[in-house]
């Protein structure tokens, strides 16, 4: 219970902080200047700091999973999208992968029938991480409208199929819907199923409830407690342009709303919400699966001093023949042998 508790209670309080500096005019260049700043600065640092240590790791050997068929003899049908044999197929695996989350959709689960253990598919939890994700991403595209002068030209049409049912005054995007039924899904999911909740750590919950709590603060304010919009763009303008002021009648709510948006920036990097950038970098995903036809050296060996049998007897071919030990005598090329294999006798 704990596990869940102190990530809900941290991100009220959060919230509430939010508020409560948004309501105090002499705190509002705090939390609407001042630390959206710090956040948005630890974000860019820790995002680029998280990426060049993978990009910095090294990775000697090609990683392969054991998906589909590699490219070997002519007769044998290989999968390029599996078991990719050059960039074009990296690139399709990798595109299925960052806008379907295919290896997600191939997800399974096991459970006890009886006293048989069953392996099923499992899709929900991968139509719910899809749906989720697709709705931030609408959500953030759409306010990209308080922060760019003009508007971007997709935005109006982005509001307009986003709209589209009209429902409420002003209209209730299904993105803002989807989102929070998604997040409920993924949290109620963690809860229900025991085996999920027994791995489940604050680090799972906590980015749930503080993207929730966006959400949540986000409704709010467009749809119960209003606050004036044109103040809430010519404040974002004055962050985008470096030249912040904090207008009048902002509205506390907004305060609340940006206070998370800050924390979870802040957070970003230093949690698993990093999966954004590293599934570019992973090497099951991004690496050609060519190592049958192409060799591939560790970059970092470096000469080993060998003895090989060659100069072994060599260096004891008196004694040897003295002792009557017969001599190799085939033994010139094997060193060259050994040397063609990798370097090592
Ligand atoms: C992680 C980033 C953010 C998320 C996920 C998010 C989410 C949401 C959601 C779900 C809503 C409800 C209505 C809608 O869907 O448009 C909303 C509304 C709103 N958000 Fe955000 N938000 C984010 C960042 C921001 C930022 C940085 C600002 C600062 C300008 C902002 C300002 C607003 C305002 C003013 C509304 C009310 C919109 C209206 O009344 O039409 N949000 N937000």
């Amino acid at each position: 219970m704990a596990k869940m508790l102190y990530p809900f209670l941290i991100v009220v309080a959060l919230a509430l902080v939010g508020y409560a500096g948004g309501s105090l005019p002499a705190l509002q260049v705090v939390f609407g200047i001042i630390i959206p700043y710090i956040a948005m600065a630890a974000f860019v640092a820790g995002f680029a700091y998280r990426m060049l240590g993978w990009v910095r790791s090294p990775v000697p050997f090609r990683i392969t999973t054991t998906a589909g068929q590699q490219r070997s003899l002519p007769w044998i049908k290989a999968n390029n999208l599996e078991a990719p044999a050059n960039k074009l197929g990296v690139l399709g695996r990798m595109a299925l992968e960052v806008l379907l989350f295919r290896s997600l959709f191939r997800n399974t689960s096991a459970g006890l029938r009886g006293k048989r253990l069953l392996f099923g598919e499992e899709k929900l939890l991968w139509a719910g991480g899809l749906l989720f994700h697709y709705s931030f991403l609408v959500i953030i595209l759409r306010h990209t409208r308080f922060f760019l002068d003009p508007v971007p030209f997709f935005v109006p049409w982005l509001q307009a199929v986003d709209g589209f049912f009209q429902v409420g005054v002003p209209a209730m995007y299904i993105t803002t819907a989807t989102i929070l039924v998604a997040l409920l899904f993924l949290f109620a999911r963690r809860v229900v199923m025991p085996q999920i909740r027994y791995i489940s750590l604050p680090a799972d919950y906590f980015p749930l409830f503080l993207i929730l709590g966006i959400g949540t603060t986000g409704v709010l304010m467009r749809h119960f407690f209003r606050v004036d919009i044109e103040a809430v763009k010519e404040l974002a303008l004055s962050l985008v342009v470096l030249q912040p002021r904090i207008p009048a009648n902002v509205g506390p709510l907004f305060f609340a709303h940006l206070a998370l948006v800050s924390s979870l920036l802040v957070y970003f990097p230093l949690s698993k919400l990093m999966h954004m950038g590293g599934i570019f970098l992973s090497p099951t995903r991004n690496l050609t699966n060519d190592n049958r036809r192409r060799r591939h050296v560790n970059p970092w060996n470096y000469p080993v001093p060998t003895h090989s049998y060659a100069e072994w007897q060599e260096e004891f071919k008196e004694k040897l023949e003295m002792a009557g030990i017969p001599l190799d005598e085939d033994l010139d090329h094997k060193p060259e042998m050994a040397a063609a294999r990798g370097g090592h006798a």
